[in-house]
């Protein structure tokens, strides 16, 4: 892990009831979780206020989206400051389920991450890769330009955190290895550095998403500029160790701090 505070996100996605996730509640408040960790969900929005109003304060909630400028006639969408007013204080942007499967390209989504800045929400600001993109080398490129559309928008990058999250490594099982995970996290720092500054590049937490759990978490938290992980599958489950129920799988990874 870099210098920032170590940060974990819970991306529950389109998953869950009101039973399921009163459970999934209920499991988060009995864990142990480490002190010096930024730890935040990110629930279904119709269930964010049933978690407002069970979660321990110890966990922020996100939003999993917020429409690019002021509410209004916009049917199915949900505006930044409705987060801010249900009790949210981030939001995940550019997550890859809203590139490549609703869509939404670069500048809209640079657009949304000033747009919900500047109604206090910090950013989740999410890139990444596809593997056929990986495979023609275009890792960097992709992913510089993905940052360039925020940075194209964002004037403070003091409440946004940068989620690498390579999309074939997204809810397949095929985690990055930690080399891979580090090299691009290293050259996203570097970018960082170049086009923002050295301040920033210090500052701003790089965290890895892609089919983080229990086991992998560990190898991947040592590398120097792995900052943290947005986590999807495993933060919906309960670990199972020789046999024994451990908790929420998320805890350990939250818990997976060095
Ligand atoms: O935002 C987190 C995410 O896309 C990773 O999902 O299921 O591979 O952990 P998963």
């Amino acid at each position: 892990a870099g210098s920032g505070k170590f940060f974990v996100g819970g991306n529950w996605k389109c998953n869950g009831t009101k039973d399921s996730i009163s459970k999934l509640v209920t499991d988060l408040n009995g864990a142990k979780l480490e002190d010096d960790v930024d730890v935040v969900v990110a629930p279904p929005f119709v269930y964010i206020d049933q978690v407002k109003n069970s979660l321990t304060d110890r966990v922020e909630i996100s939003g999993q989206n917020s429409w690019v400028g002021k509410g209004g006639a916009f049917t199915g969408e949900i505006s930044a400051e409705q987060l801010v007013d249900i009790g949210c204080k981030w939001v995940i942007l550019g997550h890859s389920e809203r590139r490549h499967v609703i869509g939404e390209d670069d500048e809209f989504t640079g657009k949304k991450a000033a747009y919900a800045l500047g109604q206090n929400l910090k950013v989740i600001a999410c890139i990444g890769e596809k593997l056929e993109e990986r495979e023609s080398g275009k890792t960097f490129d992709v992913c510089f330009r993905q940052l360039k559309a925020f940075a194209d928008y964002v004037t403070s990058w003091e409440n946004v955190v940068i989620a690498y999250e390579p999309v074939w490594a997204i809810g397949t099982g095929k985690v990055a290895s930690p080399q891979q995970a580090q090299e691009v996290h290293a050259a996203v720092r570097d970018w960082l550095q170049k086009t923002l500054s050295a301040e920033i590049a210090s500052a701003t937490r790089i965290i890895y998403g892609g089919s983080v759990n229990g086991s992998n978490c560990a190898e991947l938290a040592k590398q120097e500029d792995i900052d943290g992980f947005l986590v999807g599958g495993a933060s919906l489950k309960i670990m199972v160790l020789l046999l024994v129920l451990q908790g929420p799988e998320f805890a350990t990874i939250v818990n997976s701090v060095v």
